[in-house]
Order: structure tokens, then sequence, then C-alpha cells
């Protein structure tokens, strides 16, 4: 029955990361491998009395269809909420989303035609990569250094991508402590991308989900904050905020860009949920974002201290390897030694009861093989300490067969 499949459905890839974290369930393992934010930082309580008061008492309102745009209270909630951070924007260049995945895939249906070419980070969020490829996008990468994409090297990937004829459309960033790496692009390069994408009449598709997670150094300006053009569509959610399984967030797009955008999301869901928006919208205008949030950050900040100390703690010095420090967000990244496969070691690690997630799954060009992603969010202290010691072990066997080999050679 293959045949009956659309090209672009038989040319879909599952995601590497679940085959691999289906393998992680045992309890004795230490996973660092799923990028779930922590449960803890659920307003549990808050959002039960909300859910229980709304639906006894605005049934009618929040059990029913909603607009596609979004409910106007969550939008002016989210108009409120953004101009502290320079995000000035009315109610109308707002599209409330079933998260930012479903943002991901509208940006895609609406913006892109099989082949044109988007560019994006080395690595890059894996969920995005999926999105634009299932509409046949031709992903090019970028590596990604210490302050973000190397913007010398986009500009020669757009020189080449014009020389061979291809459309390129739109620049795909993670600016703030980035998924996978926790990497956060510098001011000087979110105006720099600007001018580039002005020179060369790109799009810039920002996706922020952790930018509200900074748990140390000082905030930069989003690039839709810097944009004078309209040219960048910004994408929030309340994933990493409130709750992940509200499946809400919100697409900031200026006029010309966002009636294609909800006529995509209609034809895709008519409308988000009424329930989880009001919930939202709700607990934002009783509770306040701004206080859940610094209890967020002071829970992540721990768990990535306690996460660098061990990795300095265990890990052998030895050249080649190195790690970030993100100063927000959820994720750390380590690169191993050249001739190391983070891939070839998953199942020894898994042996070693830890686990991670391998560096390759990020990269749209087959590279990253020796690097890994490691997630702080759903461990404790404990648990971080134990597994980077499991971990540093395997990475010392690894040295030693990788030291062996090459003296063979
Ligand atoms: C960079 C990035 N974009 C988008 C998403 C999707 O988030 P959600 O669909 O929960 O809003 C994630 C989730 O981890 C992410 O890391």
């Amino acid at each position: 029955m293959d045949h009956h499949l659309s090209q672009r459905a038989s040319t879909a890839q599952r995601s590497a990361i679940r085959e691999l974290l289906a393998l992680t369930e045992k309890p004795e393992i230490i996973s660092f491998g799923g990028g779930l934010p922590a449960p803890e930082t659920f307003p549990h309580e808050e959002l039960a009395d909300l859910a229980a008061e709304l639906i006894r008492t605005q049934y009618a309102k929040v059990l029913q269809y909603g607009a596609t745009e979004g409910s106007v209270t969550l939008r002016d909630e989210v108009v409120r909420w953004l101009a502290p951070q320079g995000v000035f924007v009315t109610r109308e260049e707002l599209l409330i989303t079933t998260a930012s995945q479903q943002g991901l895939d509208l940006l895609a249906k609406a913006f892109i035609d099989p082949g044109d070419v988007v560019f994006c980070g080395l690595p890059t969020y894996l969920g995005a990569i999926q999105a634009f490829r299932m509409f046949q996008t031709d992903l090019v990468g970028v590596p990604l250094e210490d302050d973000g994409m190397n913007l010398d090297r986009l500009e020669e990937r757009i020189a080449e991508t014009r020389k061979e004829g291809k459309r390129a459309k739109a620049v795909y960033v993670v600016p703030d402590f980035q998924n996978p790496s926790g990497i956060t692009m510098s001011r000087a390069k979110r105006e720099r991308l600007l001018d580039i994408a002005r020179r060369e009449d790109l799009l810039i598709f920002e996706d922020d989900p952790y930018g509200q997670l900074r748990f140390a150094g000082e905030p930069i300006p989003s690039i839709c904050s810097l944009d004078t053009e309209g040219r960048v569509i910004l994408l929030l959610t309340f994933s990493k905020v409130l709750a992940a399984g509200l499946r809400l967030a919100a697409i900031v797009a200026r006029a010309p860009l966002m009636d294609p955008l909800v006529v995509a999301k209609q034809a895709a869901d008519l409308c988000t949920s009424k329930l989880t928006q009001h919930l939202a919208a709700h607990y934002m205008k009783r509770c306040g974002l701004e206080q859940h949030l610094q209890t967020i950050r002071s829970v992540y900040r721990v768990k990535r201290d306690a996460m660098v100390a061990a990795l300095e703690r265990y890990m052998p010095q030895h050249e080649g390897i190195s790690w970030t420090h993100p100063d927000g967000g959820l994720f750390l990244w380590v690169r191993l030694p050249e001739g190391l496969d983070t891939g070839e070691m998953f199942h020894r690690a898994i042996e070693h009861n830890v686990a991670y997630v391998t560096g390759s799954a990020f990269y749209v060009d087959g590279g990253g093989k020796n690097t890994m992603r490691l997630s702080y969010s759903v461990v404790t202290e404990e648990q971080i300490d134990e597994g980077i010691k499991r971990l540093a072990a395997l990475v010392r066997e690894e040295l030693a067969k990788l030291g062996a080999r090459q003296a063979v050679a």
C-alpha cells in the first residue's frame, strides 16, 4: 500500500530522538535525552482552580469553537506581555497556535514551495527540520559559533544558492539558548543578520521558546524587536513558561504576512482549544507570568550549575572535549574529539545507564557525529552528578579505544 503515500509522506523521516529515547525508559537509566520542561515548573494548583472555575462559570464560551486568530482575551494578554520585551504589536499581529510546532508547520505551508532554501544553524532544532522537510524545503546548514550563526558563512551559502538558481527564502534561528546547543546570538549578529536579510530580501523565522528563561547575563533584544520592516516572524510558546500540555503559542507577524498564516491555520484545525487559551489568559491576568518566571529560572539555574560543575569534575581533560555554558534554557552541548561518534557510542551509554541525544540528529548536512545534547531540565542534582560521572567513564573508555585505533593506523 506504500504507493498510496504522498511524495511528502514517503520521504519524511521519523524523529531520530524518539527512536533513541524509547531505549531510555528503564528506571535505572539517567536520561539527559528528552527536552521536556521540569514538571515542578507547572503551576498546577492555580491551573486546576482556574479550569474548574472557567468550565463551571463560562462553559458556553470556553467549551465552544473560537476565532482562528485566537481569543481576544489571550491575544490582549500577549500584547501586554510583549511590550516590556520591546515587541510592540497589535492584537491583529498575533496568531494563537496549537503550540510552536504548529507555528513551524504553518510557516512552511504559507511561505515555502518545494525546493525553496531555508538557512538554519548547524546544529538546529530537530522539530524545525522535520516541519520544513515535510514541505520539501531545501535546508542549508550554517555553522554556529559561540555567539551564534557564522554570518560570513551565511553570506557565502546565500551566494551559492543564488548561483545554483535556487530560491533563497528565509533564515531560521533560535537566538536565545538554542535547542540543541544552548548558544545565544549576540546583539551585533542579530543586527547584521537583519542587514543581510534586508539586502538579500529574506524572511527571518525567529523561534524563541527560551528567551524568557534567562538565569544569567543581560537580556539581548529579540531580532523581531530590532526589525523595522516586518520581515521577521516571531514564534513564542507557553510550553516552557507555563505548561507544555496546554499546547499554546503565538506567532507575531506584520500585516501582509499574517493573512496566509491564518488561512493555513484555518485549514489545519479551525482554532486552538479555547479552554486552554482562556486558562492561560486568566492565569496571566490573575497571577502574571513574571513572578512565575522567576521561580522557573531559579529551578533551571540550579540544574545548569550542577551539570557544569559535574562536567568540570568528571570529564577527562582532553584536547577536543568542550561544552557550552548556557545562560538560560534547558540544554547544554558537548563536543568530543573528532573520531568519536556519539551515535556509535549510544548503545554503550545505555549499558552505562546514561542517555543523551546524538548531535548528528540536529545537523542537516550529516555532520556533528562527535557531539551530543544534554538536557538538565527533568533530572535532579543528584542524578546530574551521577549521570555525568557515568558519561565521563564512557568517554574515557572511548578515548582509550580511539587512541588504540590511531596507534595501529
Ligand atoms: C526551538 C524550539 N522550537 C519549537 C519547539 C516546539 O515547542 P511547542 O510546540 O511545545 O511550543 C521547541 C520544543 O522543544 C523548541 O525547542
